[in-house]
């Protein structure tokens, strides 16, 4: 290959064929970590979350409880935030647009300060995404709703408790709705709720705060309080990095320990893993190790609200199924357009049909390196292992998708003997 320059974000070169070997550890859940971050704007004492994942979604929420006025000190995995001198309500314009997760300041801002103005987001490559039902919430609670200048202007003059059903199963139209009740003393009861374990995690840190909360299936019984107390928390692992490190390791033919993982958290996932090849057993505690059975076998695969089959696994179990030993189908019922990987894993060999929300996967020998686009996060990690498991070289472009969620992936691959290298921003390979 030959190197040359021009501008793009930093790559990844992945050199395919080796086989995943070793002890890896598992870093704090991303997805329970932002919540957990904004939950700390209900109140003026001091929070202190561990374990929060290194990379830019994390960021960009400090960035935006800073720019809210909250003291913030983050020091290697530990954040702490200080919102006693909070004085601003709306959230900065480009926040949104760096980070979809932002919409999670309404609750806790409308909480505390009675108002919150926070831009609206856009769709973005997985699909459409709505917050119908995060404003019809608290519409419903009793604010008044706006939505003019391209941001949502809540505002609501006596706080008051609710019981509101939930049209559809949302994660953070669940966490900003409880971001909210935390902060509103009476009983309130959220139906058709988001029962994910990152929604848990945040039901533990308002339970620390000072909220009682009880959680009976699909329906929450919420009793808020006036003031807030501060908390200190470890967030849970991220069990989406966990099924990730999982599917490379069976696809790569390996064998890998990881450690802090809730096997709990992980159901639907170690199901598919076994059904694909691979074999699971506990190795200590918060500890599993993980290594392929030799066998790639075809499966059928339709993503669902937990406890049900994650949709942030979807694009990393078709890699792994590109390779399978004939047919398998998998059916994306949470986002309309999550299929992004499959032109790019396409590109490497692989045998992908989509047609709407279903994807026909015929299982091939061999895939090769290619230059690739990732177009969003779990697309990204997708391609990462296409790549481990490809013949020659791949290169990854656009690679802050998957920094965006994923802490050091390519270093950790690379511990557990991938060859992976990370190339900086402006350079590119071409004549490969
Ligand atoms: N939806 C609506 N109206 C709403 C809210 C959601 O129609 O008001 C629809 C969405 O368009 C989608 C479905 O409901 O079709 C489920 O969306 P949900 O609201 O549950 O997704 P989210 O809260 O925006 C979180 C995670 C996603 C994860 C989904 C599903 C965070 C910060 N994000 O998104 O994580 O895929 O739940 O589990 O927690 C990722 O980490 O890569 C990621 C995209």
């Amino acid at each position: 290959m030959r190197i040359t320059t021009c501008y793009t974000s930093e790559s990844l070169l992945v050199e395919g064929g080796t086989r995943l070997r070793g002890r890896v550890r598992v870093s704090g859940s991303k997805n329970a970590s932002l919540p957990i971050l904004f939950a700390t704007i209900l109140t003026g004492e001091r929070c202190v979350v561990e374990d929060v994942p290194v990379l830019l979604d994390v960021k960009n929420t400090l960035d935006l409880l800073t720019s809210l006025g909250a003291e913030v000190v983050w020091e290697g995995n530990t954040v702490q935030v200080d919102a006693g001198n909070l004085k601003r309500w709306n959230t900065p314009e480009d926040t949104v647009r760096r980070m979809r997760a932002s919409i999670l300041s309404m609750g806790p801002l409308l909480s505390r300060f009675g108002r919150a103005v926070v831009p609206m987001p856009g769709g973005c490559s997985i699909g459409p995404r709505p917050i119908d039902q995060h404003l019809k919430f608290f519409s419903e609670a009793g604010a008044k709703v706006e939505v003019k200048n391209g941001s949502v202007y809540l505002s609501v003059t006596r706080k008051r408790p609710v019981e509101f059903t939930f049209d559809l199963i949302t994660v953070t139209g669940t966490e900003n709705a409880l971001l909210y009740l935390a902060g509103v003393e009476g009983k309130s009861v959220l139906r058709n709720v988001a029962v994910e374990p990152e929604v848990m995690d945040l039901v533990e840190v308002l339970r620390k705060m000072g909220a009682e909360i009880e959680v009976e299936g699909r329906t929450v019984l919420i009793k808020g309080t006036s003031a807030p107390k501060g908390f200190i928390h470890r967030v849970i692992p991220d069990r989406i990095e966990a099924g990730t490190l999982m599917v490379a390791t069976v696809v790569t033919g390996g064998e890998v320990v990881l450690e802090n993982v809730k096997p709990e958290h992980l159901g639907a996932v170690l199901e598919k893993i076994e059904e694909g090849g691979g074999a699971v057993e506990f190795s200590g505690k918060d500890s599993l190790r993980v290594r392929s059975n030799g066998r790639r076998r075809p499966m059928e695969i339709v993503t669902r609200e937990y406890p049900g089959f994650p949709t942030d696994m979807q694009a990393q179990f078709t890699a792994m199924l590109s390779l399978a030993e004939g047919r398998s189908r998998v059916v994306e019922t949470i986002f309309e357009s999550r299929f992004h990987h499959v032109a790019e894993l396409s590109k490497m060999g692989a045998n992908i049909k989509v047609r709407g929300r279903e994807a026909v996967i015929e299982g091939v020998e061999r895939i090769f390196g290619a230059e690739v686009y990732s177009t969003d996060l779990r697309a990204s990690a997708s391609l990462v292992i296409a790549g481990l498991v490809a013949e020659g070289t791949t290169l990854i472009r656009n690679v802050y998708h998957l920094d965006r969620g994923y802490e050091r992936l390519d270093e950790k691959l690379k511990k557990l003997g991938a060859r992976i290298e990370r190339l900086p921003s402006g350079v590119t390979l071409s004549g490969s």
